[in-house]
C-alpha cells in the first residue's frame, strides 16, 4: 500500500484556528461525559455506597480484566431529557474483556431513578442486546433496578421494542448459543424478575439482591400477607428454596468474581479469521485531526487527510482514484485489521454511487469489514441529473450497502444529510456501530436549505389564507426554523435519542474502530453473499 501524502500546512492560521475550535468542542464533550459518568446525585451515590453496594462503574472495573479496554455505548443517552435527571438513562452498556474474552455488559445504575427503565433506558438496553446478537457476544446483566419507570408506562410497556423485548431477546440469544448471565445485585421486580429468570446462569448477592414478580407492598395489598423483601425473594430464598438462582454471593465483589469464573467455563469460540498484520501507528499524528476539521461543516476538505490519521502507517490502497473523485474508496489497515473504506469527498453523483457500489461488492466478496466515513450533504440535484436517472444509481449504492454481509462501521465526521445518510450506511443500514464526531451535524437537509424550503411553504400557506407576509415576518420564520435545525441536528441531540452509539473524540476513532472490528469477528461472515436487482 502507498502512504497518503498529506498537504496540510500545520503552521497555517486556518490549522491553528481549527485546532482551537475543535479542542474546545472536545473539552466540552469530556466535561459532559465526566459529569454523566458520576451517575445519580451525590446523595443517591452516598446512600448506595452506605448500603454496602459498589457504584456501577466500580462494579465494571472489578468485573473486567485489569487494564483491559472498555468500549462503552451511548454514554450520553437521555442527555437533556427527563429534566436532566437520568444521566446515561440509568444504565451502562458496552463491551469489555473477561479472561481475554469479549463480553457485552448491561449494568443498571441504581443511583439514577432506582435503576428503573425510562423509554431511553429500554432503547439503550435493547440496542446493547442487538449488538450482542449481531456480534455473537455473551451477555452479562448487572441487575439493580426498580423495573419499568411507572409514571411513563405508555412509553415503556406495551410496544414492540419496549420492556418485554428484553426477555424476548434473551430467549433468542440463548437459542443462538449466546450465553446469558445475570448477577442480581439489587432489586429485580415484576417484569424485571425475568432478566435472571431468562438467564442461563444466575448469581445473587445475599441480603441485597431480590427477585420477585410482586414486591411486599403488592403482596400485602393482594393477599394481606406481611413479608419482608428478603424473605420474599432474597438470595437465601432463591439459592436454597426456589432454585431460581444458581450461585450464592456474599457481596458485590464476590458476585463479580463468580461471574468471571462462569465466563471461564463458556468454552473458547473461534473468531472469524480476518487478514491481520502487525499493528502500526499512523505516519501522521492523529492529533492533527483537530487542525484539519473545518470550523464550518459546509467547508469541503480532502477526506484523505482524515484517513491518513486513522489507518496504520497512513497507508491506503486507493481504488479508482482518478474516477468519480467525490467518493474515496480503498483498502487500509486499522491496528493490523484489513478493512475497506468508503469516504465522502463532496456530493454524490451517479458515477460516485456506481464506484462506491462496485467497491462495496468487492469487500463483500472478499469478506473485508467496511468503514464508512460520512461527510455528506446528499446526492446532486438538478434537471441534468434527474434526466440521467440519478435515483437509479443512488439505489445501486443503497442496495450494495444494505445487502453486504460484512461488518460495517460508520463514523459521521461532518454533515449527514438526506439520502446521503442512507447510501453511506446510516443507522437504518445496520452498521455494527455508528459514531459521531463533536463537530458533526445530522438532519434531513442542512439548516439553511430546510429554512429556505419551509419558509416558502409557510409563506404560501399564509398567503392562501389571505395573510400578508412581509420581509420581517419571513425573516422571523426563517430564524425560527434555523434555530430548531441547529439544536436538533447536534450530535448531543442524536446521541441522547440513540441514533448513534456515542460521540467520539476524533483522536479516539482509530481505537474505537479497532475494538469494534475485533468485537465483530466473534460472528462468522456468512458464505451466501447475495445482492438484489440493480436497476441498469
Ligand atoms: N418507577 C418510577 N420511579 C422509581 C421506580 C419505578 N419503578 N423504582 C424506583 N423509582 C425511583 C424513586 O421514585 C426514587 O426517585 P427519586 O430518587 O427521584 O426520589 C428513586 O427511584 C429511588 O427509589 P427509592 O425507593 O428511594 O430507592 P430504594 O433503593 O430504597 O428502593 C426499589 C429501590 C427499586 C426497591 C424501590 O424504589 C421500589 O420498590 N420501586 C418500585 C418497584 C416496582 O414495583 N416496580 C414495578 C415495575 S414493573
Amino acid at each position: 500500500m502507498f502512504r497518503i501524502e498529506s498537504k496540510i500546512d500545520t503552521k497555517s492560521s486556518d490549522f491553528r484556528e481549527n485546532t482551537e475550535h475543535n479542542k474546545h468542542l472536545v473539552a466540552e464533550l469530556k466535561a459532559v461525559l465526566d459529569k454523566t459518568k458520576l451517575g445519580g446525585t451525590e446523595w443517591h451515590r452516598q446512600r448506595h455506597v452506605e448500603r454496602g453496594k459498589m457504584l456501577v462503574r466500580d462494579r465494571l472495573k472489578t468485573l473486567f480484566d485489569p487494564g483491559s479496554p472498555f468500549l462503552e455505548f451511548s454514554t450520553l443517552a437521555a442527555w437533556e431529557q427527563y429534566d436532566d435527571e437520568a444521566p446515561g438513562a440509568g444504565v451502562v452498556t458496552g463491551v469489555g474483556r473477561i479472561h481475554g474474552r469479549e463480553i457485552l455488559v448491561v449494568a443498571n445504575d441504581a443511583t439514577v431513578k432506582g435503576g428503573s427503565y425510562l423509554p431511553m433506558t429500554i432503547k439503550k438496553h435493547v440496542r446493547a442486546q442487538e449488538i450482542a446478537l449481531d456480534n455473537h457476544l455473551p451477555c452479562v446483566y448487572l441487575v439493580d433496578s426498580g423495573g419499568i419507570f411507572l409514571p411513563l408506562q405508555t412509553g415503556t410497556f406495551p410496544d414492540k421494542e419496549h420492556f418485554g423485548r428484553i426477555f424476548y431477546n434473551q430467549a433468542r440469544m440463548s437459542r443462538e448459543g449466546i450465553a446469558q448471565i445475570a448477577i442480581v445485585m439489587g432489586s429485580c421486580t415484576a417484569g424485571g424478575a425475568y432478566v435472571p429468570a431468562m438467564s442461563d446462569e444466575v448469581v445473587q448477592v445475599r441480603k441485597q439482591g431480590t427477585i420477585f414478580i410482586g414486591g411486599p407492598p403488592l403482596v400485602k395489598a393482594s393477599t394481606g400477607e406481611d413479608v419482608s423483601a428478603e424473605d420474599l425473594g432474597g438470595a437465601d430464598v432463591h439459592c436454597r428454596i426456589s432454585g431460581v438462582s444458581d450461585y450464592y454471593a456474599l457481596n458485590d465483589e464476590h458476585a463479580l468474581k463468580i461471574c468471571r469464573n462462569i465466563v471461564e467455563t463458556l468454552g473458547i469460540k473461534k473468531k472469524f479469521q480476518l487478514d491481520m498484520r502487525e499493528p502500526a501507528d499512523p505516519h501522521y499524528d492523529p492529533e492533527e485531526l483537530y487542525g484539519i476539521i473545518p470550523k464550518a461543516t459546509s467547508k469541503q476538505y480532502d477526506i484523505r487527510e482524515v484517513i491518513a490519521r486513522i489507518v496504520d502507517r497512513s497507508e491506503f490502497q486507493e481504488f479508482k482514484e482518478p474516477y468519480a473523485p467525490t467518493i474515496v474508496t480503498g483498502f487500509a489497515r486499522i491496528m493490523g485489521y484489513l478493512i475497506g473504506i468508503v469516504a465522502n469527498n463532496g456530493v454524490l453523483f451517479p458515477e460516485t454511487a456506481r464506484k462506491a457500489a462496485h467497491f462495496i461488492t468487492l469487500c463483500g466478496m472478499r469478506k473485508i469489514p467496511l468503514v464508512y466515513i460520512q461527510n455528506i450533504t446528499g446526492f446532486i440535484v438538478g434537471k441534468q441529473y434527474e434526466h440521467g436517472g440519478i435515483p437509479r444509481d443512488g439505489a445501486k449504492m443503497v442496495h450494495a450497502t444494505s445487502n453486504v454481509d460484512v461488518p460495517k462501521f460508520t463514523v459521521i465526521v461532518g454533515a449527514s444529510n438526506g439520502a446521503g445518510n442512507y447510501a453511506m450506511c446510516g443507522r437504518g443500514y445496520l452498521p455494527r456501530l455508528l459514531w459521531m464526531w463533536p463537530n458533526s451535524r445530522i438532519s434531513v437537509m442542512g439548516g439553511e436549505q430546510a429554512a429556505h424550503v419551509l419558509t416558502d411553504i409557510k409563506v404560501n400557506q399564509l398567503e392562501k389564507r389571505g395573510e400578508k407576509v412581509d420581509e420581517k415576518k419571513m425573516q422571523e420564520i426563517r430564524d425560527t426554523i434555523l434555530a430548531e435545525y441547529e439544536h436538533d441536528s447536534s450530535p448531543y441531540y442524536s446521541t441522547s435519542r440513540l441514533w448513534d452509539d456515542g460521540i467520539l473524540d476524533p483522536v479516539d476513532t482509530r481505537t474505537a474502530l479497532a475494538l469494534g472490528i475485533s468485537m465483530s469477528l466473534n460472528q462468522p461472515i456468512p458464505d451466501d453473499y447475495r445482492m438484489g436487482i440493480f436497476r441498469m
